[in-house]
C-alpha cells in the first residue's frame, strides 16, 4: 500500500480530508473556518507540520531497517513492493480477471481468422453497479410513481421558497443593501452633503435647487402626493412616481445607499420655505400616522421587488 500511494500524494490527501472535515463541521458563516477562527488555521498548520514530520521519520526508519535486512529478505521485500496497482489484490477483487498465464482456461473454441474469444466473468464492480441501479430504480418507482412522495413542481416550489428564505437571510446581514423597509433618516453632515450632491446632479431640473418645485412638486412642505417620511420618499425615488407624471424610477442609476442619502437630504429641506415655492400638493404627512393603508401598500411593492419569482 505504501508504494501505491506515494508520500507526496498521501500528505496533501490527508490534509485536504481533515481540512474539508473541519469546514464541514465548523459553522463559520460565509467565510472559511480557518480565516474566521485563527485557532483552526493554527491547528491546520501544526497538523501539516506533524504529517510531514511523521513521513520523514517513517521513511528514515524504513531506510535504516532496509540496511539491516539480509540479502534474501531484501529480495523478498522488493518483490512484494513491485506489485503494481493493476496486479494488486484490490484490482483482482474488482475485476476477477484471469492472469495471462491462465487465459487458456477461459478461451472459447471460436476462432475467427485467428481472433479468439475469452469467456471472462462479468467484473464484480460492474455487476455491483448493475444491481445497485436495479435497487435504485425499484425504490424510485415505489416512492414517486406509487406512493407519490412529491412531484417535480412541488420540489421546484420548495426550492424557490428555500432560496427566498436565504435571500431574506442575506438581506438581513448584508451591509451594503438598503431598501425602503430598512431605510432610516440620515442626519450626519457628510451623508447629507453627499445627498445634496446627488440632488444637484439629478433632481434640480424638476424640483429646483432649493426643492421648491417646478415640474416636480414642492419637496419642502409637509404635503406629499406619494407619502412623506423616509420610507415613502425612499420608495418614490427608487420606484418613481405615478406613471406619466415625469418622476422616473432612480433605482437603475442610483445605488440604494445613495437613494437613502438623497432621500435624507430631501427630508432635511422640510420647512425651509424657499421663495417662489410651488403650492402644496397631496396630503399633509404626520409621522405618527405612518402606518396607513397606503403606506402598507407601498412597502408591500418593495417586498415584492426583492422576490425572485
Ligand atoms: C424629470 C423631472 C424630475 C426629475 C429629474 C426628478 N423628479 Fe422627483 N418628481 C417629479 C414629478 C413630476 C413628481 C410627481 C410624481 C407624481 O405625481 O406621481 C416627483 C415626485 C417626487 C417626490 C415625491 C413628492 C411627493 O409629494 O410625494 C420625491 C420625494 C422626489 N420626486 C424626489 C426626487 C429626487 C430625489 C430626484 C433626483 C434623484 C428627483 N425627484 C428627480 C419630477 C422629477
Amino acid at each position: 500500500m505504501k508504494k501505491l500511494i506515494p508520500a507526496y500524494v498521501r500528505v496533501p490527501l490527508i490534509f485536504a480530508l481533515v481540512m474539508g472535515g473541519l469546514e464541514f463541521f465548523i459553522d463559520s458563516g460565509d467565510r472559511p473556518a480557518f480565516i474566521k477562527f485563527p485557532m483552526v488555521a493554527l491547528f491546520l498548520g501544526v497538523f501539516l507540520f506533524l504529517l510531514v514530520a511523521i513521513e520523514i521519520v517513517v521513511s528514515a526508519v524504513d531506510k535504516v531497517t532496509y540496511h539491516l535486512l539480509t540479502d534474501e529478505q531484501k529480495k523478498q521485500l522488493e518483490e512484494a513492493q513491485s506489485v503494481s496497482f493493476a496486479d494488486s489484490k484490490l484490482m483482482k477483487m474488482l475485476t476477477k480477471s484471469k492472469d495471462i498465464d491462465h487465459e487458456a482456461d477461459v478461451m472459447l473454441d471460436h476462432d475467427y481468422d485467428g481472433i479468439k474469444e475469452l469467456d471472462n466473468v462479468l467484473p464484480p464492480w460492474w455487476v455491483g453497479l448493475f444491481y445497485a441501479c436495479i435497487v435504485f430504480a425499484v425504490i424510485y418507482l415505489v416512492r414517486f410513481h406509487i406512493i407519490g412522495d412529491y412531484t417535480q413542481d412541488e420540489e421546484f416550489i420548495a426550492e424557490m421558497e428555500q432560496s427566498d428564505k436565504q435571500i431574506q437571510e442575506y438581506l438581513k446581514t448584508a451591509p451594503d443593501l438598503m431598501n425602503a423597509e430598512k431605510a432610516t433618516l440620515l442626519t450626519d453632515a457628510t451623508a447629507l452633503a453627499e445627498g445634496k450632491t446627488i440632488f444637484t446632479e439629478n433632481c434640480v431640473a424638476c424640483h429646483k435647487a432649493d426643492g421648491g418645485g417646478a415640474i416636480g412638486p414642492n419637496l419642502t412642505d409637509k404635503f406629499w402626493i406619494l407619502g412623506g417620511g423616509i420610507k415613502n420618499v425612499f420608495t418614490t425615488i427608487s420606484e418613481g412616481g405615478r406613471s406619466g407624471k415625469g418622476m422616473v424610477p432612480w433605482k437603475e442609476s442610483l445605488k440604494p445607499t445613495e437613494i437613502q442619502k438623497v432621500a435624507s437630504y430631501v427630508l432635511s429641506l422640510q420647512g425651509s420655505n424657499p421663495v417662489d415655492a410651488k403650492p402644496a400638493e397631496g396630503d399633509e404627512w404626520k409621522e405618527e400616522t405612518a402606518p396607513t393603508e397606503e403606506v402598507a401598500e407601498v412597502v408591500e411593492t418593495v417586498v415584492d421587488s426583492t422576490k425572485t419569482e
